[in-house]
């Protein structure tokens, strides 16, 4: 079992320090797990204050406090009762800046809002009137306090990373091969498909390397950012470096010059081309500042190292699994790590276990989708959550409200992809969807070519959405092979519906599937029987499916079967129900 750590992504959030500039830091709002006690943890009240992590609990729930309202409270708490002058808190809270008092008032008030101060009979900070503050409450622990309180030295602190929420489950491996390159290449993009981990993966891999950049560690969520011309700025923001907004490049690149810091460029698939400027110029005129850009593409930068972020492992089909043996499998474990966290609890009983093992692996092991799926178990039970998956799509939609707008739904993450193809890679993303398992490129193109669309046209549009995420492939392979994941392919196939292009391509599949089976049969020696490349069997039963079914085309069924043979004629007959949602009803792939 691995759990390095895993961060406030969906339920956490991230602020800005509102008196950013002169080199201010972020604030971060925490959202730690919360069940163990801290060293030099200090009670009082309903709270439980960790100076070292600037933490504040209520109970066991995070307490939204900024960073200078933050240090604040832990100045006073260190020193129960004793007036600290205006001057010393200031000194304190803004080493080396001129702040005028009404900075102090503000963030004061800001504390006692946030601690509850002078509600329900609670008393924690008392003004003396033109002289300071004092802490009032009883305080219990915090020893050392004066250790435990004082602000991390160094850069480990300079950073503005979401806290931990929930383990990341199956990637210490992976976290600390980043983490190396990252010390190794200036540039390094984690690329992969929506929902895979690759926020979370850039995250675990920078809290790594947190100390190691004097200027600290800070993180740029690009998903907010909604224009290329908004990039440069966003950056700045974060690092609070001044600007002038007609062109934030210049100010940021003059910022970074001198810095020895790491960026974490995070969700930049829609502003791809803006970090891509931005990345470059980093490496060209920021030597002591390394990138770790998350994104469903590469960048293409010059120097650029690109990670491949794939899924986590589900076991074969073929396994025999116990509860303990399954849970050796990262897709499971996060699975169940989820579903006990849901409504209903849930624990992972023998005979349930190759169920939840097909679950994640029809799942395509992305950690997002399994999150999904795995906060039902507890209602539904695995049996009825299995059956559900055929309906996919529907069941996926039931997200979480307090996730992120883009992670609500599957359907969202898909969405989101696919608005940012172009027509053209639009048209061909839902043409492949017809292809029930792997393709080549030469079968793409055979099929989804039409008079606009060439197929030299088509290769490359195949490999341009290999490189966004949509479909994978299988460089290794004798032929390169690629496919879409199922998810995404029951995806495609409504689009495939939506544009009315369903029949046509459906046909051009089966018509290629047919004479593929009909020359293979030829050539295929009269002694030995037809065995078709495993690759093309999914598409042959797709086919035959089509063909037989309604609206499809009883002559091409017959040839299929007169091709394939009688042994091979149960089999073809047998493609499973489609995963399609229209409208409320399941629709046979090829109806
Ligand atoms: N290994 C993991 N263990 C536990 N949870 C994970 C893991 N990987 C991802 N998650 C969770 O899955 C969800 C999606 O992960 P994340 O946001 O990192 O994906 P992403 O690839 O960055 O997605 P997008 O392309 O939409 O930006 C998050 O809720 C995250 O917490
Ligand atoms: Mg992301």
């Amino acid at each position: 079992m691995t759990m390095i750590s895993s961060y406030s992504q969906d339920f956490g959030q991230l602020a800005l320090n509102p008196n950013h500039g002169g080199g201010a830091q972020p604030t971060f709002i925490a959202a730690h797990q919360t069940s163990r006690s801290c060293a030099g943890e200090i009670a009082f009240g309903p709270f439980r204050l960790v100076p070292a992590q600037r933490l504040l609990l209520e109970g066991e729930t995070p307490v939204r406090v900024g960073t200078r309202a933050m240090e604040i409270l832990i100045a006073l708490v260190e020193k129960p009762g004793v007036l600290l002058s205006k001057k010393e808190l200031i000194a304190r809270v803004w080493p080396n800046t001129h702040v005028v008092d009404e900075n102090l008032k503000f963030q004061v008030a800001a504390l006692r809002r946030a601690l509850g101060d002078g509600r329900d009979g609670r008393r924690y900070l008392e003004n003396s009137p033109g002289q300071g503050y004092r802490f009032v409450a009883r305080v219990t622990g915090g020893a050392p306090l004066a250790a435990a309180a004082a602000r991390p030295s160094g850069s480990s602190d300079r950073h503005n990373l979401p806290s931990r929420v929930f383990p990341l489950i199956g990637r210490s491996e992976v976290v600390a091969k980043i983490a190396e390159q990252t010390s190794r290449h200036r540039l390094l993009t984690i690329v992969g498909p929506g929902g895979i981990g690759k926020t979370s993966v850039a995250i675990a891999a920078a809290e790594q390397l947190m100390g190691v950049y004097e200027d600290g560690v800070w993180r740029v969520d690009m998903a907010a950012v909604t224009d290329e011309a908004a990039v440069a700025g966003a950056v700045a923001d974060v690092i609070g470096a001044t600007y002038d907004p007609g062109s934030p490049l210049a100010g940021l690149m003059s910022a970074l010059r001198n810095r020895r810091m790491l960026l974490i460029l995070d969700n930049c698939a829609h502003v791809v081309s803006a970090v891509a400027t931005l990345a470059a110029a980093v490496l060209r005129r920021a030597t002591g500042v390394h990138v770790i850009a998350t994104s469903r593409e590469p960048l293409q930068v010059e120097g650029e190292c690109v990670h491949l972020l794939g899924s986590l492992e589900s076991p074969p089909a073929s396994a025999e699994l116990d509860g303990v043996a399954a849970l050796r499998y990262p897709a499971v474990e996060l699975f169940v790590e989820r579903a006990r966290a849901g409504i209903g609890g849930f624990e992972l009983r023998d005979e349930d276990a190759p169920i939840v093992g097909d679950i994640c692996r029809k799942l395509d092991g992305i950690p997002l989708v399994i999150k999904f799926a795995a906060t039902h178990v507890g209602v539904l039970g695995v049996r009825t959550l299995a059956g559900l998956l055929e309906d996919r799509l529907r069941l996926l939609t039931i997200g979480r409200r307090t996730a992120l707008p883009r992670h609500r739904t599957m359907r969202a993450t898909l969405d989101w992809s696919f608005g940012l193809l172009t027509p053209a890679e639009q048209t061909v993303f839902a043409r492949l969807s017809v292809f029930a398992g792997g393709f080549t490129l030469a079968a793409a193109a055979a099929i989804a070519a039409d008079e606009t669309l060439r197929g030299n046209e088509i290769v490359d549009l195949v490999l341009k959405l290999t490189t966004k995420s949509l479909v994978c492939a299988d460089v290794d392979a004798v032929e390169p092979q690629f496919r879409l994941l199922q998810i995404t392919r029951a995806y495609g196939l409504e689009k495939l519906i939506g544009r009315g292009e369903h029949d046509a391509i459906f046909r051009r599949h089966a018509e290629h599937y047919c004479e593929q089976i009909e020359a293979t049969a030829r050539s295929s020696s009269k002694r030995s029987p037809m065995i078709a490349p495993a690759l093309d069997f999914d598409n042959h039963r797709a086919a035959m499916a089509w063909a037989s079914g309604p609206g499809g085309d009883p002559s091409i069924a017959l040839r299929l079967t007169a091709a394939a043979g009688p042994p091979r004629l149960a089999t073809l007959a047998s493609e499973p129900r489609s995963l399609v949602k229209d409208g409320g009803l399941t629709r046979r792939a090829h109806g």
